[in-house]
């Protein structure tokens, strides 16, 4: 059977740094509360006017060089975004302007904070199926526009950013081994943002219940991450009959380094066989993953024929894993 194999990554954050330090003048929180709560110090935020189009523009750029390829090589994009540049056209369409990629196919895929490990499914499938030879997958985030400053429980956990993938047929044993996908929607509450769509268009109203801010029930949310991820690590091995010993890196959702530490444990796997860069940028939902594969294959983490897991966890809620061979 045809496997799909990640060829080249990419990814890209804004310059400007909001540290714990400089939140502590927006709303009553510390830097001690958020990094023992979280382990974030610090998150990127975008300029004005940069849309998760222009993050997504500059880490595909980097995944494309990466490969050697041209824009015009590409012959699907999937973004994945809860943030999108518009409700729409979709920003995978925008993108692909932007990138000139005239070839290509364009869609976006919601699934929140677990959007890349979904697309990373779809593109898997799409090359599987032959339905596709080069797809160009893209995580992008600007939460900062949609976070409530004076609500202090979200606005310190999520920073802007994007990760990128090329994705094409494997040559040889080394691929995406698996995906795995899963949803429950009798979550949704946990983490939604319920404004802008047709449950609640724009109103003066719902400007006024301040609908169009991410809300999160942060403590619930914990609670059934970590339940859930324990059990994803470990189901995601055993389908392929992998043992954690086997497993050279683990490349968590950046979402709270509690989370990321008892899956790892569930797991028996040292700290330094688990990826982490949340304390840099926070909990970039849909970028955290290709981001953190990107500055893991950048400063050779990851090694070719290395086992790597990629898991995530979000609103939806969604969650999701991919098993690959490097
Ligand atoms: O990426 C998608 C998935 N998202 C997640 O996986 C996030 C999951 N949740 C979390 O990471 C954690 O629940 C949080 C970091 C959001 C919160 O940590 P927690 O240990 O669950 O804290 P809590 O919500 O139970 O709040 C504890 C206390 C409360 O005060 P009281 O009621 O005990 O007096 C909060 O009001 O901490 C207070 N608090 C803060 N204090 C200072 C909440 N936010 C802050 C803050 N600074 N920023």
């Amino acid at each position: 059977m045809l496997r799909a194999r990640i060829v080249s990554t990419g990814s890209y954050v804004p310059e400007k740094i909001l540290t714990n330090h400089d939140l502590e003048k927006i709303v009553d929180t510390s830097d001690e509360w958020i990094f023992e709560r979280t382990g974030i110090r610090q998150r990127r935020m975008a300029a004005p006017k940069q849309t998760a189009s222009d993050l997504a523009y500059e880490a595909s750029k980097a995944a494309l060089d990466a490969a050697g390829l041209k824009p015009s090589n590409l012959d699907l994009i999937v973004v994945a975004t809860s943030t999108p540049d518009m409700l729409f056209p979709s920003t995978a369409c925008i993108l692909q302007e932007k990138l000139g990629a005239k070839n290509a196919a364009a869609f976006d895929v919601n699934a929140a904070c677990s959007g890349f490990v979904y697309g990373l499914s779809v593109a898997e499938a799409y090359i599987k199926s032959s339905l596709a030879e080069r797809v160009l997958l893209v995580g992008s985030e600007v939460f900062s526009k949609f976070l409530d400053w004076e609500d202090r429980t979200t606005c310190v956990l999520f920073g802007d950013g994007a990760g990128a993938v090329v994705v094409e047929p494997a040559k040889g044993d080394s691929g995406i081994i698996s995906t795995h996908i899963y949803s429950d929607g009798k979550h949704q509450d946990l983490i939604m943002l319920p404004g802008g769509g047709s449950k609640y268009p724009p109103s003066e109203e719902s400007l006024k219940k301040k609908r169009h801010y991410i809300k999160m029930k942060g403590n619930e949310t914990f609670k059934v991450a970590v339940k859930t991820l324990e059990k994803l690590v470990v189901d995601t091995l055993k389908k392929n009959n992998i043992k954690p010993s086997q497993l050279a890196l683990l490349i968590p959702h950046q979402a709270n380094m509690r989370i990321i530490k008892a899956t790892a444990k569930r797991l028996g796997l040292p700290m330094d066989r688990v990826f982490t860069n949340l304390e840099k940028y926070g909990n970039t939902s849909a970028a955290s993953v290709p981001i953190a594969l990107d500055e893991a294959v950048r400063t050779q983490r990851i090694k070719k024929g290395d086992y790597v897991m990629l898991e995530a966890f979000g609103g939806g809620l969604t969650w999701a894993s991919a098993l690959i061979k490097w």
